[in-house]
């Protein structure tokens, strides 16, 4: 059968060789999908030694290694570059590597089709100016939102963001320490590595506004502190990653197998098992 991986530092408790699983069975597709745990020394080493094997064709890649995805890649898609990191790697027919981002794509559909949102006349808040966040950043400006105001810790960060899309009349930067007086938003993502790294995150409940939809890029135990400062502040929703991480996955196997699974079956059953 044709090889997949996810590489991740961890990686043992890693959704995606499940969710590529099922959606392989929705086509009656066989394959092999291995989660490849590589620190980050030996990231570059694993991933070439993974594509040397004559059935494989493609790769997710996770934290940490987003970066160095992109940076090893023979060629790099508009997404990618926008991002400088890469979620996908897929071996072409010349055997060299392409780097692909689809996390921003895989936002915008859980928040468009899986929660209904309509983010035309949005004015969004994107906390965060990492690789996350640039990945995201852009599909939510081309989604539509009206205003996308982005907050970093360090400011410069989200300054290099905002010029690089360049439409400074939707989107702008603040202080982190003017959270308290920036206003209310209708839609805050939270792209910052805060949870994952197990750190808090101070934030003022004037920012969720009665019709706020709350969404944090991560999900399980990562997301558990956002989500329930979004509950707190009042607002109207408050969602987890695990819709895009699914979406993302889904991206990938279209890209990989040129079909498009059902997501829908898969994201209820890891919701059933407790994600
Ligand atoms: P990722 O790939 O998850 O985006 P990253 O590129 O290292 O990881 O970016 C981490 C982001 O989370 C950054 O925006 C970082 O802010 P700084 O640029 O100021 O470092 C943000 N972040 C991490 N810990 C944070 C914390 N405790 N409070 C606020 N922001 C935090």
């Amino acid at each position: 059968p044709l090889q997949f991986a996810v590489f991740g530092h961890p990686i043992a408790h890693s959704l995606s060789p499940q969710i590529h699983q099922a959606f392989a069975r929705q086509f009656g597709i066989t394959l092999e999908y291995r989660a490849i745990d590589a620190a980050p020394d030996a990231f570059a080493g694993a991933v070439k030694h993974f594509f040397n094997e004559d059935h494989a064709r493609g790769a997710n890649v996770t934290l940490p290694h987003k970066s160095a995805a992109f940076a090893l890649a023979d060629e790099r898609t508009q997404a990618a570059t926008r991002a400088g990191t890469a979620n996908v790697l897929t071996r072409l027919a010349d055997g060299r590597l392409s780097a692909h981002n689809t996390d921003g794509h895989a936002l915008v559909r859980d928040l468009t089709e899986r929660h209904d949102l309509d983010l035309r006349g949005h004015d969004a808040l994107l906390l965060g100016a990492g690789g996350a966040s640039r990945a995201v950043a852009w599909s939510l400006f081309e989604a539509g939102v009206q205003t996308l105001t982005i907050v970093n810790r360090s400011p410069e960060a989200a300054d290099t963001l905002a010029d690089a899309i360049g439409e400074p009349a939707r989107v702008h930067t603040r202080y982190w320490e003017d959270l308290a007086n920036i206003g209310s938003f209708d839609l805050i993502v939270n792209a910052t590595s805060a949870g994952t790294l197990g750190q808090s995150l101070t934030l003022p409940m004037s920012l969720a506004g009665s019709r706020a939809a709350c969404y944090d890029l991560a999900y399980g135990k990562s997301a558990f502190a956002f989500l329930a400062w979004a509950r707190a502040a009042g607002a109207r929703y408050a969602y987890d990653g695990l819709g895009m991480l699914v979406e993302q996955a889904a991206d990938a196997f279209e890209l990989w197998h040129g079909q498009r699974p059902g997501t829908e079956p898969v994201y209820q059953s890891l919701r059933a098992q407790g994600s």
